[in-house]
Protein backbone atom coordinates (compact mmCIF):
# COMPACT_ATOMS: atom_id res chain seq x y z
CA UNK A 1 0.00 0.00 0.00
CA UNK A 2 1.41 3.80 -1.00
CA UNK A 3 0.19 6.53 1.43
CA UNK A 4 0.09 9.62 1.41
CA UNK A 5 -2.29 11.15 -2.02
CA UNK A 6 -4.39 13.81 -1.27
CA UNK A 7 -6.06 13.09 -4.90
CA UNK A 8 -5.94 10.22 -7.15
CA UNK A 9 -7.61 11.50 -10.72
CA UNK A 10 -8.63 8.47 -12.88
CA UNK A 11 -8.74 9.53 -16.59
CA UNK A 12 -5.84 12.14 -17.90
CA UNK A 13 -8.21 13.67 -20.56
CA UNK A 14 -9.08 17.59 -20.36
CA UNK A 15 -11.13 17.47 -17.16
CA UNK A 16 -8.75 14.74 -15.53
CA UNK A 17 -5.32 16.59 -15.97
CA UNK A 18 -6.41 19.83 -15.51
CA UNK A 19 -8.02 19.20 -12.58
CA UNK A 20 -4.79 17.24 -11.40
CA UNK A 21 -2.75 20.67 -12.32
CA UNK A 22 -5.17 22.68 -10.64
CA UNK A 23 -4.95 20.69 -7.82
CA UNK A 24 -1.47 20.67 -7.17
CA UNK A 25 -1.22 24.62 -7.04
CA UNK A 26 -4.08 24.20 -4.53
CA UNK A 27 -1.09 22.48 -2.44
CA UNK A 28 -2.41 18.57 -3.24
CA UNK A 29 -0.01 16.00 -3.33
CA UNK A 30 -2.10 14.72 -6.66
CA UNK A 31 -1.77 11.24 -8.71
CA UNK A 32 -3.62 10.97 -12.43
CA UNK A 33 -3.89 7.47 -13.55
CA UNK A 34 -3.92 7.18 -17.00
CA UNK A 35 -4.70 3.96 -19.34
CA UNK A 36 -4.14 5.24 -23.05
CA UNK A 37 -0.49 5.23 -22.97
CA UNK A 38 -0.52 8.62 -23.45
CA UNK A 39 -1.93 11.83 -21.79
CA UNK A 40 -5.03 14.69 -23.22
CA UNK A 41 -7.55 11.62 -23.42
CA UNK A 42 -10.21 11.59 -26.32
CA UNK A 43 -9.86 15.29 -26.84
CA UNK A 44 -6.05 15.30 -27.83
CA UNK A 45 -5.50 12.22 -29.02
CA UNK A 46 -8.37 11.13 -30.92
CA UNK A 47 -10.90 14.26 -30.77
CA UNK A 48 -10.25 18.08 -30.91
CA UNK A 49 -6.99 18.23 -31.75
CA UNK A 50 -6.53 15.19 -34.51
CA UNK A 51 -10.10 16.62 -36.07
CA UNK A 52 -8.55 20.22 -35.78
CA UNK A 53 -5.88 19.47 -38.01
CA UNK A 54 -7.39 17.79 -40.29
CA UNK A 55 -9.73 20.58 -40.79
CA UNK A 56 -7.03 22.99 -41.20
CA UNK A 57 -4.88 21.20 -43.35
CA UNK A 58 -7.84 19.90 -45.85
CA UNK A 59 -8.76 23.33 -45.94
CA UNK A 60 -5.47 24.90 -46.98
CA UNK A 61 -5.32 21.78 -50.43
CA UNK A 62 -9.49 22.75 -50.78
CA UNK A 63 -8.05 26.35 -51.12
CA UNK A 64 -5.36 26.19 -53.31
CA UNK A 65 -7.47 23.87 -55.27
CA UNK A 66 -10.31 25.90 -55.65
CA UNK A 67 -9.58 29.32 -54.01
CA UNK A 68 -6.48 30.32 -55.00
CA UNK A 69 -7.08 31.25 -58.61
CA UNK A 70 -9.86 33.88 -57.68
CA UNK A 71 -7.41 36.11 -55.49
CA UNK A 72 -4.78 35.81 -58.30
CA UNK A 73 -2.75 33.22 -56.86
CA UNK A 74 -1.92 30.42 -59.68
CA UNK A 75 -0.63 27.09 -58.67
CA UNK A 76 -0.29 23.87 -60.97
CA UNK A 77 -0.25 20.47 -60.02
CA UNK A 78 -2.09 20.71 -56.61
CA UNK A 79 -1.99 17.02 -55.59
CA UNK A 80 -3.09 15.51 -51.87
CA UNK A 81 -0.33 13.67 -50.03
CA UNK A 82 -2.53 11.78 -47.28
CA UNK A 83 0.26 9.91 -45.80
CA UNK A 84 1.86 13.30 -45.22
CA UNK A 85 -1.51 15.01 -44.27
CA UNK A 86 -1.41 12.27 -41.47
CA UNK A 87 1.93 11.99 -39.99
CA UNK A 88 1.63 16.26 -39.57
CA UNK A 89 -1.51 15.40 -37.53
CA UNK A 90 0.59 12.58 -35.68
CA UNK A 91 3.12 15.08 -35.20
CA UNK A 92 0.75 17.97 -33.76
CA UNK A 93 -1.26 15.34 -31.56
CA UNK A 94 1.80 13.65 -30.05
CA UNK A 95 3.85 17.14 -29.38
CA UNK A 96 0.44 18.69 -27.45
CA UNK A 97 0.54 15.06 -25.36
CA UNK A 98 3.85 14.87 -24.27
CA UNK A 99 3.33 18.77 -23.29
CA UNK A 100 0.91 17.52 -20.49
CA UNK A 101 4.05 15.21 -19.31
CA UNK A 102 6.43 18.08 -19.28
CA UNK A 103 2.75 20.20 -17.09
CA UNK A 104 2.84 17.18 -14.97
CA UNK A 105 6.45 16.69 -13.93
CA UNK A 106 6.38 20.67 -13.79
CA UNK A 107 3.34 21.21 -11.53
CA UNK A 108 5.18 17.86 -9.40
CA UNK A 109 1.67 15.62 -10.25
CA UNK A 110 2.76 12.12 -10.36
CA UNK A 111 1.15 10.39 -13.49
CA UNK A 112 0.62 6.79 -13.64
CA UNK A 113 0.07 4.51 -16.20
CA UNK A 114 -2.36 2.01 -15.95
CA UNK A 115 -6.18 1.09 -15.57
CA UNK A 116 -7.94 2.32 -12.67
CA UNK A 117 -10.27 0.12 -10.47
CA UNK A 118 -11.74 1.90 -7.50
CA UNK A 119 -11.76 -0.50 -4.31
CA UNK A 120 -13.41 1.34 -2.18
CA UNK A 121 -13.49 5.24 -0.67
CA UNK A 122 -9.74 6.23 -0.83
CA UNK A 123 -8.17 3.23 -2.55
CA UNK A 124 -7.38 2.82 -6.19
CA UNK A 125 -5.84 -0.47 -7.60
CA UNK A 126 -3.59 0.32 -11.12
CA UNK A 127 -2.86 -2.76 -12.88
CA UNK A 128 0.16 -2.13 -14.48
CA UNK A 129 2.02 -3.04 -17.99
CA UNK A 130 3.25 -5.58 -15.27
CA UNK A 131 1.97 -5.99 -11.91
CA UNK A 132 -0.54 -3.55 -10.04
CA UNK A 133 -0.30 -0.58 -7.46
CA UNK A 134 -2.52 -0.12 -4.36
CA UNK A 135 -2.79 4.17 -4.23
CA UNK A 136 -4.41 5.47 -1.20
CA UNK A 137 -6.00 8.57 -1.36
CA UNK A 138 -8.30 11.30 0.94
CA UNK A 139 -10.62 11.74 -2.41
CA UNK A 140 -10.73 10.24 -5.70
CA UNK A 141 -11.88 12.12 -9.23
CA UNK A 142 -13.53 10.13 -11.62
CA UNK A 143 -12.84 11.56 -14.84
CA UNK A 144 -13.18 8.73 -17.03
CA UNK A 145 -14.67 10.27 -20.54
CA UNK A 146 -16.85 8.73 -22.94
CA UNK A 147 -16.97 6.35 -25.94
CA UNK A 148 -18.46 6.09 -29.47
CA UNK A 149 -22.22 5.37 -28.98
CA UNK A 150 -22.86 1.95 -31.24
CA UNK A 151 -25.66 1.40 -33.36
CA UNK A 152 -27.34 -1.99 -33.09
CA UNK A 153 -26.75 -4.00 -36.67
CA UNK A 154 -24.04 -1.36 -37.99
CA UNK A 155 -21.00 -3.40 -36.71
CA UNK A 156 -18.25 -0.98 -36.37
CA UNK A 157 -14.69 -2.55 -37.78
CA UNK A 158 -12.88 0.68 -37.90
CA UNK A 159 -12.22 -0.44 -41.13
CA UNK A 160 -15.14 0.44 -43.51
CA UNK A 161 -17.67 1.38 -40.59
CA UNK A 162 -15.66 3.27 -38.59
CA UNK A 163 -16.04 6.08 -35.74
CA UNK A 164 -14.68 9.64 -35.31
CA UNK A 165 -11.28 7.04 -34.63
CA UNK A 166 -11.54 5.78 -37.72
CA UNK A 167 -12.45 8.56 -39.69
CA UNK A 168 -9.36 10.54 -38.59
CA UNK A 169 -7.24 7.54 -39.93
CA UNK A 170 -8.96 6.28 -43.10
CA UNK A 171 -5.71 5.26 -45.55
CA UNK A 172 -6.95 6.32 -48.36
CA UNK A 173 -9.99 9.27 -49.42
CA UNK A 174 -13.63 7.12 -49.84
CA UNK A 175 -15.30 7.60 -52.76
CA UNK A 176 -18.26 7.66 -51.20
CA UNK A 177 -18.77 8.72 -47.46
CA UNK A 178 -22.12 7.70 -45.60
CA UNK A 179 -22.00 9.57 -42.42
CA UNK A 180 -24.59 8.35 -39.75
CA UNK A 181 -25.48 11.09 -37.59
CA UNK A 182 -26.04 14.59 -38.80
CA UNK A 183 -24.30 16.23 -35.33
CA UNK A 184 -20.90 17.62 -34.73
CA UNK A 185 -18.73 14.59 -35.65
CA UNK A 186 -20.83 13.73 -38.45
CA UNK A 187 -20.44 17.18 -40.11
CA UNK A 188 -17.03 17.96 -39.00
CA UNK A 189 -15.26 14.73 -40.36
CA UNK A 190 -17.88 14.68 -43.33
CA UNK A 191 -16.17 18.08 -44.10
CA UNK A 192 -12.95 16.90 -43.66
CA UNK A 193 -13.03 13.83 -46.24
CA UNK A 194 -15.59 15.84 -48.65
CA UNK A 195 -13.00 18.71 -49.13
CA UNK A 196 -10.20 15.97 -50.16
CA UNK A 197 -12.69 14.79 -52.63
CA UNK A 198 -15.58 12.38 -51.17
CA UNK A 199 -18.72 12.21 -52.25
CA UNK A 200 -20.66 13.04 -49.13
CA UNK A 201 -24.19 11.55 -47.60
CA UNK A 202 -25.51 12.63 -43.93
CA UNK A 203 -28.02 10.24 -42.65
CA UNK A 204 -30.27 11.98 -39.78
CA UNK A 205 -32.81 10.23 -38.01
CA UNK A 206 -34.18 14.26 -37.11
CA UNK A 207 -35.70 16.39 -39.51
CA UNK A 208 -32.83 18.78 -39.06
CA UNK A 209 -28.95 18.50 -38.95
CA UNK A 210 -27.50 19.97 -35.56
CA UNK A 211 -30.50 19.22 -33.74
CA UNK A 212 -29.75 20.64 -30.46
CA UNK A 213 -28.58 24.14 -31.91
CA UNK A 214 -30.64 27.18 -32.49
CA UNK A 215 -32.85 26.34 -35.96
CA UNK A 216 -32.09 29.09 -37.55
CA UNK A 217 -28.23 27.66 -37.59
CA UNK A 218 -29.10 24.60 -38.83
CA UNK A 219 -31.10 25.57 -41.36
CA UNK A 220 -28.53 27.70 -42.97
CA UNK A 221 -25.84 25.30 -42.21
CA UNK A 222 -27.81 22.79 -44.36
CA UNK A 223 -28.15 25.08 -47.10
CA UNK A 224 -24.42 25.88 -47.10
CA UNK A 225 -23.18 22.23 -46.74
CA UNK A 226 -25.50 21.26 -49.82
CA UNK A 227 -23.21 23.94 -52.01
CA UNK A 228 -20.41 22.44 -50.78
CA UNK A 229 -21.59 19.37 -52.50
CA UNK A 230 -23.07 17.30 -49.27
CA UNK A 231 -26.55 15.67 -49.66
CA UNK A 232 -28.84 14.48 -46.76
CA UNK A 233 -31.48 11.85 -45.83
CA UNK A 234 -33.55 13.78 -42.73
CA UNK A 235 -35.93 11.30 -41.06
CA UNK A 236 -34.10 8.62 -41.92
CA UNK A 237 -33.16 5.49 -40.03
CA UNK A 238 -30.46 3.01 -40.81
CA UNK A 239 -31.95 -0.84 -39.91
CA UNK A 240 -28.47 -3.29 -40.97
CA UNK A 241 -25.67 -2.90 -42.57
CA UNK A 242 -23.76 -5.58 -44.63
CA UNK A 243 -19.89 -5.08 -45.60
CA UNK A 244 -19.03 -6.19 -49.13
CA UNK A 245 -15.85 -6.45 -50.71
CA UNK A 246 -15.93 -3.35 -52.03
CA UNK A 247 -17.69 -1.65 -49.48
CA UNK A 248 -20.98 -1.50 -47.22
CA UNK A 249 -24.51 -1.46 -47.92
CA UNK A 250 -26.94 -0.09 -45.58
CA UNK A 251 -30.42 -0.58 -45.58
CA UNK A 252 -32.47 2.61 -44.47
CA UNK A 253 -35.78 3.50 -43.81
CA UNK A 254 -37.87 6.51 -42.85
CA UNK A 255 -37.77 7.04 -39.35
CA UNK A 256 -41.51 7.13 -38.78
CA UNK A 257 -41.76 3.50 -41.11
CA UNK A 258 -42.20 2.56 -44.46
CA UNK A 259 -40.30 1.37 -47.49
CA UNK A 260 -36.59 0.09 -47.07
CA UNK A 261 -33.86 1.61 -49.42
CA UNK A 262 -30.01 0.17 -49.83
CA UNK A 263 -27.73 3.10 -49.79
CA UNK A 264 -23.92 2.01 -51.18
CA UNK A 265 -21.26 3.09 -49.59
CA UNK A 266 -17.09 2.59 -49.25
CA UNK A 267 -17.15 3.82 -46.04
CA UNK A 268 -19.99 4.29 -43.27
CA UNK A 269 -18.69 6.87 -40.41
CA UNK A 270 -21.62 5.95 -37.42
CA UNK A 271 -21.28 9.10 -35.47
CA UNK A 272 -24.95 9.31 -33.79
CA UNK A 273 -23.74 10.32 -30.09
CA UNK A 274 -20.95 9.43 -27.55
CA UNK A 275 -21.76 7.79 -24.15
CA UNK A 276 -20.06 7.76 -20.20
CA UNK A 277 -17.39 5.48 -20.63
CA UNK A 278 -17.03 3.70 -16.37
CA UNK A 279 -15.99 0.00 -17.92
CA UNK A 280 -14.07 -2.11 -15.16
CA UNK A 281 -14.22 1.06 -12.75
CA UNK A 282 -16.16 -1.04 -10.07
CA UNK A 283 -18.76 1.51 -9.63
CA UNK A 284 -21.46 -1.14 -8.69
CA UNK A 285 -19.12 -2.82 -5.93
CA UNK A 286 -18.20 0.38 -4.75
CA UNK A 287 -22.27 1.55 -5.08
CA UNK A 288 -21.69 5.05 -6.56
CA UNK A 289 -24.90 5.59 -8.11
CA UNK A 290 -25.38 6.17 -12.37
CA UNK A 291 -28.20 7.25 -14.66
CA UNK A 292 -28.30 5.78 -17.81
CA UNK A 293 -24.90 5.17 -17.77
CA UNK A 294 -23.94 8.86 -16.51
CA UNK A 295 -22.36 9.35 -13.10
CA UNK A 296 -24.72 11.26 -10.66
CA UNK A 297 -23.53 14.16 -8.92
CA UNK A 298 -24.58 16.99 -7.00
CA UNK A 299 -24.13 21.09 -7.52
CA UNK A 300 -20.54 20.28 -5.94
CA UNK A 301 -19.47 17.23 -8.15
CA UNK A 302 -19.33 14.52 -5.60
CA UNK A 303 -20.89 11.28 -5.81
CA UNK A 304 -23.71 9.61 -3.38
CA UNK A 305 -19.93 7.76 -1.81
CA UNK A 306 -17.85 10.46 0.06
CA UNK A 307 -14.56 11.19 -1.41
CA UNK A 308 -15.74 10.44 -4.57
CA UNK A 309 -16.08 12.56 -7.35
CA UNK A 310 -16.75 13.46 -10.79
CA UNK A 311 -16.12 15.44 -13.55
CA UNK A 312 -16.25 15.97 -17.61
CA UNK A 313 -17.95 13.45 -20.37
CA UNK A 314 -18.96 10.97 -17.48
CA UNK A 315 -21.25 13.05 -16.25
CA UNK A 316 -24.20 15.22 -17.24
CA UNK A 317 -24.10 18.26 -19.53
CA UNK A 318 -22.28 18.79 -22.85
CA UNK A 319 -19.60 16.76 -23.85
CA UNK A 320 -16.75 19.23 -24.44
CA UNK A 321 -13.39 19.66 -23.52
CA UNK A 322 -13.73 23.20 -22.12
CA UNK A 323 -16.98 22.25 -20.06
CA UNK A 324 -14.57 19.31 -18.71
CA UNK A 325 -11.69 21.33 -17.94
CA UNK A 326 -14.18 23.87 -16.09
CA UNK A 327 -15.61 21.42 -14.40
CA UNK A 328 -12.41 19.96 -13.07
CA UNK A 329 -10.80 23.05 -11.91
CA UNK A 330 -14.06 24.08 -10.10
CA UNK A 331 -14.23 20.14 -8.27
CA UNK A 332 -10.62 20.34 -6.75
CA UNK A 333 -11.52 24.13 -5.63
CA UNK A 334 -14.23 23.00 -4.07
CA UNK A 335 -12.44 19.92 -2.47
CA UNK A 336 -10.01 22.13 -1.09
CA UNK A 337 -12.67 24.15 0.41
CA UNK A 338 -12.51 27.44 -2.08
CA UNK A 339 -16.06 28.96 -3.09
CA UNK A 340 -16.16 28.28 -7.32
CA UNK A 341 -18.34 27.46 -9.55
CA UNK A 342 -19.54 27.28 -13.20
CA UNK A 343 -22.31 29.11 -15.12
CA UNK A 344 -23.88 26.43 -17.31
CA UNK A 345 -25.24 29.00 -19.52
CA UNK A 346 -22.51 30.82 -20.49
CA UNK A 347 -20.81 27.80 -21.84
CA UNK A 348 -20.01 27.64 -25.89
CA UNK A 349 -20.21 24.98 -28.47
CA UNK A 350 -18.53 25.64 -31.49
CA UNK A 351 -18.81 23.16 -34.49
CA UNK A 352 -15.68 24.29 -36.81
CA UNK A 353 -17.02 23.42 -40.42
CA UNK A 354 -16.70 26.13 -42.77
CA UNK A 355 -17.82 28.42 -42.19
CA UNK A 356 -18.26 27.78 -38.38
CA UNK A 357 -21.48 27.26 -35.93
CA UNK A 358 -20.99 28.38 -32.77
CA UNK A 359 -23.64 29.14 -29.77
CA UNK A 360 -23.81 30.07 -26.29
CA UNK A 361 -26.75 30.66 -23.96
CA UNK A 362 -30.41 29.58 -24.96
CA UNK A 363 -31.99 28.94 -28.46
CA UNK A 364 -34.53 30.91 -29.89
CA UNK A 365 -36.67 27.38 -29.58
CA UNK A 366 -35.89 27.54 -25.86
CA UNK A 367 -36.73 30.63 -25.09
CA UNK A 368 -40.22 30.18 -26.59
CA UNK A 369 -40.68 27.06 -24.77
CA UNK A 370 -40.44 28.78 -21.48
CA UNK A 371 -42.78 32.01 -22.42
CA UNK A 372 -39.97 34.28 -22.20
CA UNK A 373 -40.60 38.09 -24.07
CA UNK A 374 -37.20 38.57 -26.07
CA UNK A 375 -35.80 40.39 -28.81
CA UNK A 376 -33.65 39.22 -31.79
CA UNK A 377 -30.59 41.40 -33.37
CA UNK A 378 -29.14 39.75 -36.24
CA UNK A 379 -26.55 41.02 -38.93
CA UNK A 380 -25.30 39.29 -41.74
CA UNK A 381 -21.69 38.46 -42.34
CA UNK A 382 -22.42 39.92 -45.74
CA UNK A 383 -22.67 43.73 -44.53
CA UNK A 384 -19.35 43.55 -42.78
CA UNK A 385 -16.15 44.78 -44.36
CA UNK A 386 -13.98 42.11 -43.25
CA UNK A 387 -15.75 39.42 -44.10
CA UNK A 388 -16.09 40.42 -47.37
CA UNK A 389 -12.43 41.46 -47.98
CA UNK A 390 -11.25 38.04 -46.77
CA UNK A 391 -13.83 36.31 -49.33
CA UNK A 392 -16.24 34.93 -46.23
CA UNK A 393 -19.73 36.55 -46.84
CA UNK A 394 -22.16 33.67 -45.93
CA UNK A 395 -23.64 33.49 -42.49
CA UNK A 396 -25.04 35.80 -39.90
CA UNK A 397 -24.49 36.73 -35.99
CA UNK A 398 -27.63 36.65 -34.09
CA UNK A 399 -28.16 37.91 -30.70
CA UNK A 400 -31.33 36.82 -27.96
CA UNK A 401 -32.04 39.21 -25.44
CA UNK A 402 -34.78 39.60 -22.76
CA UNK A 403 -37.51 42.11 -23.73
CA UNK A 404 -37.70 43.55 -20.07
CA UNK A 405 -34.20 44.30 -19.02
CA UNK A 406 -32.10 43.92 -22.15
CA UNK A 407 -29.94 41.39 -20.71
CA UNK A 408 -28.05 38.70 -23.22
CA UNK A 409 -29.80 35.06 -23.11
CA UNK A 410 -28.40 33.62 -25.94
CA UNK A 411 -25.65 34.37 -29.22
CA UNK A 412 -25.78 32.38 -32.40
CA UNK A 413 -23.45 32.56 -34.74
CA UNK A 414 -22.58 31.16 -38.24
CA UNK A 415 -19.85 32.81 -40.32
CA UNK A 416 -15.97 32.86 -40.15
CA UNK A 417 -14.31 32.46 -37.03
CA UNK A 418 -17.63 31.76 -35.34
CA UNK A 419 -15.68 29.84 -32.69
CA UNK A 420 -13.72 32.92 -31.35
CA UNK A 421 -16.14 35.76 -32.17
CA UNK A 422 -18.28 33.87 -29.61
CA UNK A 423 -16.12 34.25 -26.76
CA UNK A 424 -16.56 37.92 -26.74
CA UNK A 425 -20.51 37.19 -25.97
CA UNK A 426 -19.60 34.38 -23.64
CA UNK A 427 -17.64 36.97 -21.81
CA UNK A 428 -20.37 39.32 -21.66
CA UNK A 429 -23.05 36.75 -20.37
CA UNK A 430 -20.76 35.94 -17.59
CA UNK A 431 -20.47 39.88 -16.34
CA UNK A 432 -24.35 39.65 -17.04
CA UNK A 433 -23.80 42.30 -20.15
CA UNK A 434 -27.41 43.92 -22.10
CA UNK A 435 -27.23 44.18 -25.56
CA UNK A 436 -26.52 47.41 -25.11
CA UNK A 437 -23.52 47.15 -23.42
CA UNK A 438 -22.10 45.15 -26.61
CA UNK A 439 -23.33 47.78 -28.62
CA UNK A 440 -21.86 50.50 -26.97
CA UNK A 441 -18.30 49.07 -26.54
CA UNK A 442 -15.47 50.39 -29.06
CA UNK A 443 -14.58 47.52 -31.59
CA UNK A 444 -12.20 47.58 -33.91
CA UNK A 445 -12.64 48.09 -37.74
CA UNK A 446 -12.16 46.28 -40.05
CA UNK A 447 -13.15 43.27 -37.85
CA UNK A 448 -15.46 40.62 -38.13
CA UNK A 449 -15.90 41.23 -34.02
CA UNK A 450 -17.85 44.25 -35.77
CA UNK A 451 -21.15 42.09 -37.02
CA UNK A 452 -21.49 41.33 -33.42
CA UNK A 453 -21.32 44.78 -32.39
CA UNK A 454 -24.02 45.32 -35.45
CA UNK A 455 -26.30 42.45 -34.41
CA UNK A 456 -26.18 43.59 -30.58
CA UNK A 457 -27.63 47.03 -32.25
CA UNK A 458 -29.92 45.59 -34.54
CA UNK A 459 -31.96 44.08 -30.98
CA UNK A 460 -32.66 47.61 -31.06
CA UNK A 461 -32.74 48.31 -34.83
CA UNK A 462 -30.15 51.01 -34.35
CA UNK A 463 -27.77 48.83 -36.96
CA UNK A 464 -25.36 50.80 -39.65
CA UNK A 465 -24.39 48.60 -42.43
CA UNK A 466 -27.64 46.99 -43.18
P1 LIG B 1 -11.72 12.06 -22.09
O1 LIG B 1 -11.04 13.09 -22.87
O2 LIG B 1 -12.48 11.01 -22.78
O3 LIG B 1 -10.59 11.39 -21.19
C1 LIG B 1 -10.84 10.30 -20.38
C2 LIG B 1 -9.56 9.49 -20.25
O4 LIG B 1 -9.75 8.53 -19.21
C3 LIG B 1 -9.20 8.69 -21.49
O5 LIG B 1 -7.90 9.03 -21.94
C4 LIG B 1 -9.25 7.24 -21.05
O6 LIG B 1 -8.22 6.45 -21.62
C5 LIG B 1 -9.06 7.36 -19.56
N1 LIG B 1 -9.66 6.26 -18.78
C6 LIG B 1 -10.93 5.78 -18.87
N2 LIG B 1 -11.12 4.82 -17.94
C7 LIG B 1 -9.94 4.68 -17.28
C8 LIG B 1 -9.50 3.85 -16.23
N3 LIG B 1 -10.33 2.97 -15.64
N4 LIG B 1 -8.22 3.96 -15.81
C9 LIG B 1 -7.36 4.85 -16.40
N5 LIG B 1 -7.72 5.67 -17.39
C10 LIG B 1 -9.00 5.59 -17.81
N6 LIG B 1 -14.79 18.90 -27.62
C11 LIG B 1 -14.58 20.22 -27.76
O7 LIG B 1 -14.79 20.97 -26.81
N7 LIG B 1 -14.10 20.75 -28.92
C12 LIG B 1 -13.85 19.98 -30.00
O8 LIG B 1 -13.42 20.48 -31.04
C13 LIG B 1 -14.08 18.58 -29.90
N8 LIG B 1 -13.85 17.77 -30.95
C14 LIG B 1 -14.05 16.42 -30.81
C15 LIG B 1 -13.83 15.62 -31.91
C16 LIG B 1 -14.04 14.26 -31.82
C17 LIG B 1 -13.78 13.40 -33.02
C18 LIG B 1 -14.46 13.69 -30.59
C19 LIG B 1 -14.65 12.21 -30.46
C20 LIG B 1 -14.69 14.49 -29.49
C21 LIG B 1 -14.50 15.87 -29.59
N9 LIG B 1 -14.75 16.73 -28.52
C22 LIG B 1 -14.56 18.07 -28.66
C23 LIG B 1 -15.23 16.22 -27.23
C24 LIG B 1 -14.05 16.13 -26.22
O9 LIG B 1 -13.06 15.29 -26.77
C25 LIG B 1 -14.55 15.59 -24.90
O10 LIG B 1 -15.64 16.36 -24.44
C26 LIG B 1 -13.44 15.65 -23.86
O11 LIG B 1 -12.33 14.90 -24.27
C27 LIG B 1 -13.93 15.10 -22.52
O12 LIG B 1 -12.91 15.15 -21.58
P2 LIG B 1 -12.86 14.14 -20.36
O13 LIG B 1 -11.60 14.49 -19.62
O14 LIG B 1 -14.13 14.15 -19.63
O15 LIG B 1 -12.72 12.68 -21.02
P1 LIG C 1 -24.16 14.53 -31.62
O1 LIG C 1 -25.02 14.34 -30.44
O2 LIG C 1 -23.56 15.84 -31.88
O3 LIG C 1 -24.97 14.15 -32.94
C1 LIG C 1 -25.54 12.91 -33.12
C2 LIG C 1 -26.57 13.03 -34.22
O4 LIG C 1 -26.98 11.72 -34.56
C3 LIG C 1 -27.81 13.80 -33.82
O5 LIG C 1 -28.13 14.70 -34.83
C4 LIG C 1 -28.86 12.72 -33.64
O6 LIG C 1 -30.17 13.17 -33.91
C5 LIG C 1 -28.40 11.70 -34.65
N1 LIG C 1 -28.82 10.32 -34.41
C6 LIG C 1 -28.95 9.69 -33.21
N2 LIG C 1 -29.31 8.40 -33.41
C7 LIG C 1 -29.39 8.22 -34.75
C8 LIG C 1 -29.69 7.12 -35.57
N3 LIG C 1 -29.97 5.92 -35.06
N4 LIG C 1 -29.67 7.29 -36.92
C9 LIG C 1 -29.37 8.49 -37.48
N5 LIG C 1 -29.08 9.58 -36.73
C10 LIG C 1 -29.06 9.45 -35.39
O7 LIG C 1 -23.04 13.37 -31.51
P2 LIG C 1 -21.69 13.16 -32.28
O8 LIG C 1 -21.66 13.94 -33.54
O9 LIG C 1 -21.49 11.69 -32.34
O10 LIG C 1 -20.65 13.78 -31.29
C11 LIG C 1 -20.57 13.33 -29.94
C12 LIG C 1 -20.18 14.45 -29.04
O11 LIG C 1 -18.81 14.77 -29.21
C13 LIG C 1 -20.92 15.73 -29.33
O12 LIG C 1 -22.14 15.76 -28.66
C14 LIG C 1 -20.00 16.77 -28.83
O13 LIG C 1 -20.29 16.99 -27.48
C15 LIG C 1 -18.62 16.15 -28.96
N6 LIG C 1 -17.93 16.77 -30.08
C16 LIG C 1 -17.71 18.11 -30.05
C17 LIG C 1 -17.09 18.75 -31.09
C18 LIG C 1 -16.92 20.21 -31.03
O14 LIG C 1 -17.08 20.78 -29.97
N7 LIG C 1 -16.59 20.87 -32.13
C19 LIG C 1 -16.62 18.02 -32.26
C20 LIG C 1 -16.93 16.61 -32.21
C21 LIG C 1 -17.53 16.04 -31.14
Amino acid sequence: MEHGYDLVVIGGGPGGYVAAIRASQLGMNVACVEMRGTLGGTCLNVGCIPSKHLLHASHAFHEAKHGFAKLGVVTKGVALDLNQMMSSKNEVVSGLTQGIEFLFKKNKVDYVQGRGEILGPGKVKVALDKGERILDTKHILIATGSESTPLPGVEVDEKKIVTSTGALELKKVPKKLVVIGGGVIGLEMGVVWRRLGAEVEVIEFLDKILPTMDAELSKTMQRILKKQGFSFRLGTKVTGAETTRSGVNLTVEPAKGGKAEQVEADVVLVSIGRRPYTRGLGLEKVGVETDRGKIKINSHYQTNVAGIWAIGDVVDGPMLAHKAEDEGVVAVELMSGQASHIDYDCIPSVVYTDPEVASVGRTEEELKAQGLDYKVGKFPFQANSRARASGGGDGFVKILADSDTDQVLGAHIIGPDAGTLIAEIALGMEFGASSEDIARTCHAHPTLNEAVKEAALAVEGRQIHA
